[in-house]
């Protein structure tokens, strides 16, 4: 009897950063060790994305998340039992069989993602050592620890739609560490606090923790935190870019955006010159989202009027997966790939979708979502695959500093010869 054989799977329910039921998969083996993981869950998703499978009804919200616990507790247990669970390909195989459904809204794709991701925890923990040296030495890939994106602001579906752009996020391109990294960031989140504050009332934070957009144009919140980054002593571009995460398939479809802020209705083509106008201005290394996910021929003409300037990033227009980041690549739509394992719904699938960008000397993010936990799986996969960015929301509210202070740690055993670094980042123009 092999060591690491599944002896039991059991799911419970457990909460959320936005008060809202989630499930968490624990994993228990022959040998003794157990190990646990949490499905997060988008606000602003792909349609093409793996189900969040929720009961809906009137308790709740219709958030709650019975049939996916059942899932888990019935058939998956089931089946899983006396696996072994070092082999995360045959595990995440039983989870497909159980469920070939194309975005897994058979069993769920939180139900899928919790217990793939518990199963790679479970061989860790086997060992004794932490997961992303696992992920590391099973792909002879060197540990990185890998530059964050961090929000100052939210905005879009994560704030009541008080501004259009979702994210507006700072990356510190120049420091040598990430500890360094969340100081720079912490001194430009204090500056924003700051001179929110003169301006008025705090409103509180939006949904990743980031400040409550109470601007009265999506240009003066970029103002706002070009002056945030000034006023704590950095200098914009250089040493502290702008990362944008447009999600305009929140506002746009059929190739139509409607500004909400504005009152206005644009096409593709004005959306890429607005776009474009915040690009001269400002100087921004990531643009994530620029057009909706069914505005392919709006992301070709975007990325290969910036592609050279900046990093297009796909999120809903991807959804990693591997298939569409292989025709993204084809139709020159995005340069870039996040990352999210719920997305994909097994971890099998997330590693694909991040070869799939590797392939095409694409860089990654990996992300996590809106609603979020103190789970920091998502750090283990960056570091043990080798993703030279992360994006995990602001650096307020506990589920966000979870992963910054794994982070720190694991940067702490591995030496400052992990770090990524951000200085190769691009930035759209010096002149801001
Ligand atoms: P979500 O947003 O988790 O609410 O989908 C995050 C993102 O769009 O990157
Ligand atoms: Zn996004």
């Amino acid at each position: 009897m092999s060591t690491t054989q599944i002896k039991a799977v059991h799911a419970r329910r457990v909460w959320d950063s936005r008060g809202r039921p989630t499930l968490e998969t624990e994993i228990r083996l022959e040998d003794g060790s157990s190990a646990r993981a949490i499905a997060p869950a988008g606000a602003s998703r792909g349609s093409r994305e793996a189900i969040d499978l929720r009961d809906g009804g009137k308790r709740l919200g219709g958030f709650d998340v019975g049939s996916a616990i059942s899932a888990v507790n019935g058939p998956i247990a089931a089946a899983l039992k006396g696996l072994n669970a070092d082999d995360q390909d045959a595990v995440d195989q039983v989870l497909l069989a159980l469920d070939p459904s194309p975005t897994k809204s058979q069993l769920g794709g939180n139900a899928l993602i919790a217990t793939s991701m518990a199963a790679a925890h479970a061989a860790a923990a086997a060992t004794g050592e932490p997961l992303y040296r696992r992920l590391a030495r099973l792909h002879q890939q060197a540990p990185v620890i890998p530059i964050p994106e961090i929000q100052i602001f939210g905005g879009g579906a994560h704030a009541g739609r008080r501004i259009d752009i979702q994210d507006l996020m700072v990356v510190a391109r120049s420091a040598r560490s990430v500890a360094q990294a969340l100081e720079m960031t912490a001194e430009v989140y204090i500056a924003a606090g700051r001179i929110m504050a003169e301006r008025g009332p705090l409103a509180g934070v939006a949904d990743e923790g980031g400040f409550w957009p109470a601007f009265a144009t999506n240009e003066e919140a970029l103002q706002t935190l070009l002056k945030s980054i000034e006023q704590a002593g950095y200098v914009p571009g250089d040493e502290v870019a702008i990362s944008l995460d447009i999600a305009a398939s929140e506002f746009g479809s059929k190739g139509r955006y409607r500004l909400g802020l504005e009152s206005r209705d644009i096409d593709s083509d004005a959306m890429i010159e607005l776009l474009g106008r915040w690009l001269e201005r400002f100087p921004i290394c990531s643009i994530e989202d620029p057009l909706a996910e069914d505005d392919v021929q709006g992301m070709q003409r975007f990325t290969k009027a910036w592609g050279s300037r900046v990093q297009v990033v796909g999120d809903d227009f991807i959804v990693t997966q591997a298939g569409l980041i292989d025709a993204a690549h084809a139709q020159g739509a995005c340069n870039t790939a996040l990352i999210k394992p719920n997305q994909a719904g097994t971890l099998t699938e997330t590693r694909a979708a991040f070869e799939a960008a590797r392939r095409h000397q694409w860089d990654t993010i990996v992300s996590a979502r809106s609603g979020e936990t103190e789970d920091t799986t998502i750090c283990d996969l960056a570091i043990g695959w080798g993703a030279r960015q992360i994006k995990v929301g602001s650096i307020a509210r506990g589920e966000r500093t979870a992963k910054w202070n794994a982070l720190i740690r694991a940067e702490e055993a591995l030496g400052a010869d992990a770090w990524a670094g951000g200085q190769w980042l691009p930035i759209s123009t010096r002149n801001a």
